[in-house]
């Protein structure tokens, strides 16, 4: 039964346009067919606890001797684990936070790349290679390229390296930018890009899941 995996992060539960988009891209994904199944974990409306003990970033048997975890923590992060690793497809949903992305996303993400588990440490662990993970990113102003603010989006280049490079996922990104041209009078001559940009990620949502979609195994 193929399984998407649907994380959203963002505090916004009224206007997000991280959730709308990846709400679009879920119902893409369902709309294929009733086998098509999805797995859905607010990280705002029920976060994770922070990371308890740092010997949880490793594997067991690369903790030190005197790790002792607390039982429950460990309990926590390996349905956390689980969760990811029965997944066919990840979805997450990561708006821009203060050029990085929401702390319930990072908290996530401190309980997923465990060298030895998820990713290469001494052995070649992988067990996501391959496999998608699509982005989609909101920004409340721009950062292209020759601008002041070029480089200042440290959230997308960050998921890029934890789920492209370390789990060696195959990430695709959806990007919607100037989300703030609608309320903030500095940004009102932007509004027609915002738009267009935020239209543009809604089509690509869907293009994806359905490509995606017909891709896994049924
Ligand atoms: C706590 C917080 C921090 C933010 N920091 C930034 C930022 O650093 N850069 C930026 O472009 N927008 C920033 N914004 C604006 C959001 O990126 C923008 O509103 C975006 O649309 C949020 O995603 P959402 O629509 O899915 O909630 C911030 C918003 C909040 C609530």
């Amino acid at each position: 039964m193929p399984t998407l995996l649907h994380l959203d992060s963002s505090a916004d539960l009224r206007r997000s346009r991280s959730r709308s988009i990846t709400r679009a891209f879920a119902e893409a994904w369902t709309g294929l067919g009733p086998e098509r199944t999805v797995i859905r974990r607010d990280l705002h409306r029920d976060p994770l606890p922070h990371l308890r003990d740092a010997d949880l970033h490793w594997a067991p048997r690369l903790r030190p001797a005197d790790a002792a975890p607390p039982a429950e923590a460990e309990r926590v992060q390996q349905e956390i684990l689980d969760e990811l690793l029965a997944a066919d497809v990840l979805l997450v949903g990561a708006p821009l936070y203060n050029y990085s992305v929401p702390s319930t996303l990072k908290a996530w993400i401190d309980h997923v790349h465990v060298p030895g588990v998820t990713a290469p440490f001494d052995t070649d662990t992988q067990p996501l290679r391959g496999r998608p993970a699509v982005v989609v990113t909101s920004r409340g102003a721009s950062y292209d390229a020759g601008t002041p603010t070029e480089g200042w989006d440290h959230a997308v280049p960050m998921l890029r390296i934890i789920l492209g490079t370390s789990l060696g996922m195959a990430v695709s990104v959806i990007t919607t930018s100037l989300t703030l041209a609608e309320t903030v009078p500095a940004l009102a001559d932007q509004r027609d890009r915002g738009r267009a940009e935020l239209a543009e990620a809604h089509a690509q949502a869907a293009e994806l899941a359905a490509r995606l979609g017909r891709s896994v195994p049924r």
